[in-house]
């Protein structure tokens, strides 16, 4: 017989320790699911798309490390396919940590350049720049996550040392081709 199960004076008291830990396992399974759609998408981007989300990703990261915003664009939130937007959403995030962690900065550039064929994302920051034996080692480490997600979907990642200062990535990968997609005017 389980301890839950257990009846009779003394023994029923037990009842309670058992629910409430049946509950907390219920709580953490309920926190883990969450924890793991987030992880698929995040709730900023499924409720108010890419271009909130990152401005609010970004607005996020630059309170906590004290840095100010440049930010380029667009106005209005075309959609430009799930799969991508979770991928670029991912690549700033993996960004603007790493620009956290090391990059000394205070000023950091977040823009998503429009084009007809191709999403692109730019971020810069004016830190103390990737070392050159650093950028071999995004092989390796939590860019390489980058690489792949890009890579995955038929994108380039590039990531350089500037030439004064800091840092910059650029991500672009082919428009998906989606029914409801409306056509991207290259000029807007
Ligand atoms: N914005 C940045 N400024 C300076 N150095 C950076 C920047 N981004 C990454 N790096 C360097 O490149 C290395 C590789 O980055 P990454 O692949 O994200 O690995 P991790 O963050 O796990 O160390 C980092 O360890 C760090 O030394
Ligand atoms: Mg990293």
């Amino acid at each position: 017989m389980s301890p839950g199960c257990e009846t009779g004076s003394g023994k029923a008291n037990r009842r309670w320790p058992t629910s409430s830990r049946a509950l907390g396992n219920l709580d953490q399974g309920i926190a883990l699911k969450r924890r793991i759609i987030e992880d698929m998408r995040p709730t900023v981007l499924a409720n108010f798309g890419l271009v909130t989300a990152l401005r609010s990703l970004a607005d996020d990261a630059a309170q906590r490390n004290g840095w100010t915003l440049e930010f380029q664009l667009p106005d209005d939130d075309v959609k430009r396919g799930e799969a991508i937007e979770i991928a670029l959403f991912r690549v700033a995030q993996e960004t603007l940590t790493n620009a956290a962690k090391y990059a000394q900065a205070s000023r950091i550039h977040v823009a998503l350049p429009l084009d007809a064929a191709r999403v692109s994302l730019h971020i810069a920051d004016d830190g103390i720049g990737i070392q050159p034996g650093d950028l071999e080692r995004t092989h390796r480490h939590g860019l390489v996550g980058i690489r792949q997600r890009v890579s995955a979907r038929s994108g380039r990642f590039e990531i350089e040392r500037a030439i004064s200062h800091g840092t910059s990535i650029r991500v672009s990968m082919p428009r998906e081709r989606l029914n409801a997609l409306p056509e991207v005017n290259a000029n807007a």
